[in-house]
């Protein structure tokens, strides 16, 4: 393969996906381009707000080259005109996305006309949020694809309760078989065609996916039906501390855009203080990290994983949690055994560790430039030069013909995994870069 050829290869996310666009428009220094991805992708949004986790090209939806297909969302009737997008969302960084777009837009003089109509879009996406999917001031995550990190062990604890739900609706191989035939669709995985099987979640697990995503849609997507009864119902940091971040970004890019409404500000700064406190309960004193939590019997998930770092991202936990997370950093750099950080689950003993899975071990250079950003507004500069020295080490040491901007990496060899031309880490590197030099 040559440099020249960048269409020949299949890719293994061939929509737009919600975190991916925004993290990307957050550091993307062409804004034109970052204007039309944000707008194409709320171009999918729903009328109460809600913005599903992929907007799929109907053009590309053509070369079935995905799966599942949104079928799947729609009990096998695809709305015939007009934007599709999935049923469940994403960790929300729409806000975050849009101020970091508008600041760059800002320094070049630009007209900031379009970001002013994307703010309300995303306004209304928080209010459906907070009006809907809000227990105990967390966000619900209620999909593993919701969460980002979908094929983490933490969620492995809630799939045990899961199987026995499922068993007591009959077999779950032929649950999901009978109701993809009648959807004319067969289990046929894209994935692995493009990257190796043992770099992406096992086929019982995608199982599960499904069956959620069938339950649901027996349910008619009634959120208030599935907050209540659903089988998988968990509080996640890294969701909770994006949703916090992206408040407190609204916040600042009203004052940005000139927007002096009571009504929109006290309604930011609720959301405010409502995920404040909801990010605190799921602080673990004993782990000295944050942890999930399982809404099924409101026990925290003990598994230590990148995801509890990411709350130093909202900028708005207390300093001496900030200061415990960083020693615990510190002492993974240290001690820890993994050569490269962070990995995605933490520690090579775990019978659950695995460093070239899908974020069973490897790093995220993404995650990283989450942490390393956290560290910067805490004042932990030693620390985020370190991490985002970690993201330099491990792209330019994977730069090859195929891209070498990988999905992720082995935490312990240093080896690109997954899609070899991600976007968002090429956006993470060029933030990293710009914050370093
Ligand atoms: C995938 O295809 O692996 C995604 O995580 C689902 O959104």
């Amino acid at each position: 393969m040559s440099l020249l050829d960048s269409t020949e290869e299949k890719w293994l996310y061939p929509f737009q996906w919600l975190w991916d666009t925004f993290f990307i428009c957050a550091w993307n220094h062409n804004t034109d381009q970052s204007i039309f991805d944000a707008g194409m992708f709320l171009n999918a949004q729903q009328p109460n707000g809600f913005c599903g986790h992929i907007r799929y090209n109907r053009e590309i939806l053509e070369r079935r080259d995905y799966f599942p297909p949104p079928d799947v969302y729609f009990m096998g009737k695809l709305p015939e005109k007009g934007e599709i997008s999935s049923k469940i969302t994403q960790p929300p960084n729409i806000g975050y996305g849009l101020l970091e777009m508008a600041k760059k837009i800002l320094k070049k003089n630009g007209d900031l006309n379009a970001v002013k109509l994307l703010f309300q879009r995303t306004l209304k996406y928080h209010e459906y949020i907070y009006a809907n999917r809000i227990i105990d001031g967390c966000m619900v995550t209620i999909h593993p694809w919701e969460a980002g990190d979908d094929n983490s062990p933490k969620w492995d604890v809630i799939y045990k309760k899961l199987e026995k739900y499922i068993s007591s609706h009959g077999d779950l191989g032929k649950i999901i078989n009978d109701w993809l035939n009648n959807l004319d669709i067969s289990f046929e995985r894209a994935d692995i065609k493009i990257v190796k099987h043992t770099q992406r979640p096992t086929d019982p697990h995608y199982y599960l996916y499904l069956f959620l995503i069938y339950l649901y849609g027996r349910w008619n997507w009634d959120d208030h039906k599935i907050l209540k009864d659903s089988p998988f119902r968990v509080l996640d940091p890294m969701t909770n501390a994006i949703l916090l971040r992206s408040d407190v970004s609204l916040l600042e890019l009203a004052d940005v855009l000139g927007e002096k409404s009571n009504l929109v500000l006290d309604k930011i700064n609720e959301w405010i203080n409502i995920s404040k406190i909801g990010l605190e309960q799921l602080w673990s004193e004993d782990h000295k990290l944050y942890l999930a939590k399982d809404l099924y019997d409101g026990s925290l998930i003990n598994i230590e994983t990148v995801s509890g770092f990411i709350p130093l991202f909202s900028n708005a936990i207390p300093a001496s949690h900030a200061a415990k997370i960083a020693e615990k950093l510190n002492k993974l750099i240290l001690t820890g055994d993994t050569k490269f950080q962070i990995p995605s689950t933490l520690f090579k003993e775990h019978k659950y560790f695995d460093p070239e899975r899908y974020w069973r071990g490897p790093v995220w250079i993404i995650t990283n430039e989450l942490v390393a950003q956290g560290l910067d507004f805490y004042g932990y500069k030693k620390l985020s030069d370190f991490i985002r020295a970690n993201i330099l080490m491990l792209v330019s040491n994977s730069l090859n013909d195929r891209g070498g901007f990988y999905e992720y990496f082995n935490s312990i060899t240093g080896a690109g995994l997954g899609s070899a031309r991600q976007s968002w880490t090429a956006a993470a590197v060029l933030n990293a870069l710009s914050v370093m030099s």
